[in-house]
């Protein structure tokens, strides 16, 4: 059997998920490269694999309980966590992120995580809605703003029969991320790193009855490509999108939803944030009314539809007096008179930067590859030049990293 001393050893935690049965195949890749695997089984996890099974390919004891008194005094729990060059939570549920994130030690995996000293990396896998719900978002931004690993999670199907963001990143992606961190290899930090940003995209649907409805030619892929590129700068990013048929980007948990009350809701529950970036093009008005029954033609002509104004989201975000983002950015879509409109629009939402973009047919930028960004700020108006969607995403993004750097304490 592999001693501790003359090779890289992982203390691998595995939470209760279905995803479990992958991390068997993980622990026979990293025997398979000599590394020790010492395993913890959560209660939960031990609903999914059996302690014979993780004990025979890891060759190892397995650690279930914190109170066991003989696994205490062959091993206690302090030494457990100090002697692993690097704890792997495989799955990492919901719930053991939220332990975590919050400095639970109420059994033995969350007690090894908070008693260690080690660096942990994990693999997050749950449903897609656990995973972009508020409360895991704030563990997981909390949990990498500590210092802890992130490998996936990975979008595709799932267990329950859904599909979405969620799924566990599969045993070799894990175990090259093992591989990574054990060779010294650094996180790939981007300067948006610790970051949490929150992006809105597409158009909203605002129904006139249960198969109607009112809505606009955005694709959503500009906002899209922002999402991407803070992303790849590092940062947490959020993103509400309405109704698009574009994918998501990696790495990125996707909200969707249709209409603008919708989109102010779920904006509302991803916030706080350090970066607000309005793009989506959110209907400003809707049908008033409710909608159950669809309209019928009749002889009465057509329907008087009387349209009510929507959530200004933007102004809401920008105007908070508590938990007001650092940095809150709009987007302006315009016809005519587009620096005119776009500083109005500065002053009267109160944002910190409106991207201003000319729409009018002939630009071609709604449902198009392409965008001229106009940067207009309280200090001035900067000209961009037409770049492909993702250039102008990656341009806009650095712009921003430049404002934050050059506030004080940033
Ligand atoms: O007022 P207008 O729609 O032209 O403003 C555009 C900007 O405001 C965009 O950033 C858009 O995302 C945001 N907006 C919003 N909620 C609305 C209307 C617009 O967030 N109801």
């Amino acid at each position: 059997m592999t001693t501790l001393t003359d090779h890289p050893s992982v203390l691998l935690i595995v939470g209760g998920g279905i995803a479990a049965y992958k991390s068997l195949e993980l622990i026979r890749l990293l025997r398979g490269a000599e590394i020790q695997v010492r395993t913890v089984l959560t209660k939960a996890g031990a609903q999914f694999v059996t302690p014979l099974s993780l004990a025979s390919l890891s060759g190892e004891k397995v650690f279930e309980d914190l109170f066991s008194l003989t696994d205490e005094t062959e091993m206690g729990h302090i030494e457990l966590s100090r002697q692993a060059d690097l704890i792997v939570i495989a799955p990492a549920t919901a719930d053991l992120l939220a332990k975590a994130a919050n400095g639970l030690a109420n059994d033995l995996a969350s007690t090894l995580l908070l008693a260690s000293n080690k660096p942990a990396l994990a693999a997050p896998a749950m449903n897609w809605r656990m995973w972009e719900h508020p409360a895991t978002r704030r563990n997981h931004a909390q949990l990498r703003a500590d210092g802890m690993r992130f490998v996936g999670p990975n979008e595709g199907a799932m267990a329950c029969g859904e599909t979405g963001f969620g799924r566990m990143a599969e045993p070799e992606e894990i175990f090259a991320a093992i591989r990574a961190y054990l060779a010294g290899a650094p996180e790939p930090r981007g300067p948006l790193a610790g970051k949490k940003i929150v992006i809105t995209a597409g158009p909203t649907h605002e129904p006139i009855d249960p198969v109607r409805y009112i809505a606009n030619r955005s694709s959503g892929k500009q906002g899209y490509a922002v999402a991407r590129a803070a992303r790849a700068a590092g940062a947490d990013v959020i993103l509400v999108s309405g109704p698009v048929t574009i994918p998501p980007p990696e790495g990125v948990p996707v909200i969707r939803v249709e209409t603008a009350r919708e989109m102010a809701a779920a904006v509302d529950a991803a916030l706080p944030c350090d970066i607000f970036i309005a793009a989506a093009a959110v209907a400003d008005w809707r049908i008033a009314g409710d909608h159950a029954e669809k309209i019928k033609k009749g002889k009465k002509g057509p329907p008087d539809l009387k349209l009510v104004e929507n959530p200004d989201i933007l102004a809401k975000v920008s105007q908070l007096q508590n938990g007001r983002p650092g940095l809150v950015v709009g987007f302006a879509a315009e016809t005519e008179k587009l620096v005119e409109h776009a500083r109005r629009k500065l002053a009267r939402k109160g944002c910190d930067l409106i991207v201003a973009n000319d729409v009018s047919p002939a630009s071609g930028v709604m449902g198009g590859d392409e965008n001229t960004m106009v940067i207009v700020t309280a200090e001035g108006v900067t000209s961009w030049p037409k770049l492909d969607k993702d250039a102008a995403a990656v341009m806009l993004v650095e712009h921003l990293v430049e404002i934050l750097a050059q506030r004080e304490g940033f």
